[in-house]
């Protein structure tokens, strides 16, 4: 077993945030957050740290003048709180190579669909879900993947796959998604904390 000190970094109203949180105090995930980070000092995810008594920060590449000092800042953080998992929900900032290569394989985000499809620029929130059924697609899913340096790119830890009905719109498919994720991502955190992860190039092995 791994103690997987846990760093949440969301931008928004944090329901995956909340689920893992939920899941820890089941017992389901063997794992603590040890802070809460967002770019958006309104963000929901604020809220809910707050009423678990967990750190948070508001860190915003606006405080700093350049990207060099924002990473500075963000590894003094993630080191003070001696955090060995960065858990990405709904965080709406790349990370810089310097963070991705101090962190490697050992940052973790949830995009709503099967990637490759439907993830890179543009496709966050209810737009993916849009674009799913634009594209006539009979199944979507969620996929809990490593973080690399570009958006939406690295290996597959987790896929699920979430059937598309006839009578969806973009708000029924992205709730019915949004069940799966809140599932899928401490699935994804129990396995790191059992150590049973091994990546492979773009192969994430469960053993
Ligand atoms: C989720 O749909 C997640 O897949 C995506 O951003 C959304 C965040 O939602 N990366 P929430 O803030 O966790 O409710």
């Amino acid at each position: 077993m791994i103690s997987l000190k846990l760093a949440v970094l969301a931008s928004g109203r944090g329901s995956n945030f909340k689920a893992i949180l939920e899941n820890i105090q089941k017992g389901q995930v063997d794992a603590s957050v040890q802070i809460v980070i967002s770019n958006n000092s309104k963000a929901g995810v604020f809220e809910i740290a707050r009423n678990n008594h967990i750190p948070t920060m508001h860190l915003s590449h606006r405080q700093f003048e350049t990207q060099e000092a924002f990473d500075e800042k963000l590894l003094a953080v993630l080191r003070e709180y001696g955090i060995n998992l960065i858990v990405l929900a709904g965080y709406m900032k790349l990370l810089s190579p310097r963070i991705i290569q101090t962190y490697r394989n050992k940052i973790l985000n949830i995009h709503p669909a099967l990637l490759p499809s439907f993830g890179g620029k543009g496709m966050y929130g209810i737009h993916v879900h849009e674009a799913v059924l634009e594209c006539g697609c009979k199944i979507t899913g969620v996929t809990v993947h490593i973080v690399d340096e570009k958006y939406d790119h690295g290996p597959a830890v987790i896929q699920r796959c979430v059937s598309v009905h006839d009578e969806d719109t973009s708000e029924t498919l992205a709730q019915r998604v949004l069940k799966v994720e809140h599932k899928v991502y401490s699935e994804a955190l129990q396995l790191f904390a059992e150590d049973r992860i091994k990546v492979q190039g773009r192969r994430v092995y469960i053993r």
